[in-house]
């Protein structure tokens, strides 16, 4: 579905991405994790064509995008949620899902697909007419999920979806990427909360400092006494001591 190869990025002299490779299979979640300022967003924004790489490629289905802009990727399949979740604070609930049908014609595919979502989220259909500027930090994480789902992605790539949102919400949103991938929609995802990311991946990446230090299934990573460490949060030395 997608694959990433010895990618570059630089801001100015500045380089963040270094050789980075990974590569996400049809019908897979896989999830990109690492410390902030790793380099997780620029991956992904230079995925989508927001950041052009100094050297490597992407490439999509086979076809090689290294440097397509966003909008002809969103017109191929590819739904972007990005960390900053662009939402039009002056356009209604209902207005702002529409615009992610943008490139769909079929006025009753579009009806379909609005009312999978607000089954997805009924807290949207409570809202619709309501404006986005006026709903609270995770009814908009949920307004930006819907929308990238409104295009009917084969990928979409999530940036951190659960940040902010209270417990209840983030199961919400955790549960809604398990639903995603029984419909055969493929899913990349960056997220700080590892310990759920790595329940419902398939396989994740580990970056630092811009490349990839580590890559695995998401049993592998789990069971990983540096990512242990690191990422979840778990002392080895304590949990040696319990099992003695
Ligand atoms: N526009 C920019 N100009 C200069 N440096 C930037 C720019 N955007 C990001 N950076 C730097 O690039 C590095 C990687 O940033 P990036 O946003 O990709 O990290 P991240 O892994 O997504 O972190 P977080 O978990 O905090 O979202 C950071 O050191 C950041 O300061
Ligand atoms: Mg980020």
């Amino acid at each position: 579905m997608l694959r990433v190869e010895k990618l570059d990025v630089a801001y100015g002299h500045l380089q963040i991405l270094r050789q980075v490779d990974m590569h996400i299979k049809n019908g897979e979640i896989v999830a990109i994790l690492g410390a902030n300022g790793a380099g997780k967003t620029t991956l992904l924004k230079s995925v989508m064509g927001l950041l052009p790489p100094k050297a490597g490629k992407v490439y999509y289905r086979g076809k090689d995008v290294t440097g397509t802009p966003t909008f002809e990727l969103a017109r191929q399949g590819i739904s972007f949620v990005p960390e900053e979740r662009n939402i039009f604070q002056a356009m209604s609930v209902e207005e702002n899902l529409l615009l992610g049908a943008y490139y769909n014609k079929d006025k009753a595919k579009i009806a379909q697909n609005l009312k999978k979502v607000y089954d997805m989220f009924p807290r949207l259909a409570e809202r619709r007419k309501q404006l986005s500027g006026t709903m609270s930090g995770g009814e908009r994480q949920m307004l930006a999920i819907g929308r990238g789902l409104m295009n009917e992605p084969h990928l979409i790539i999530l940036d951190e979806p659960s940040m902010g949102l209270s417990p209840t919400n983030v199961l919400v949103v955790f549960e809604t990427i398990k639903t995603l991938t029984s419909q055969e929609v493929t899913i990349a995802i960056v997220e700080q909360n590892v310990h759920a990311t790595l329940n419902v991946a398939s396989r994740a990446y580990v970056m630092e400092h811009g490349a990839v230090v580590m890559e695995g299934t998401s049993e592998e990573l789990s069971g990983n006494d540096y990512v242990k460490r690191m990422y979840l949060g778990q002392s080895i030395e304590t949990e040696n001591e319990t099992e003695a």
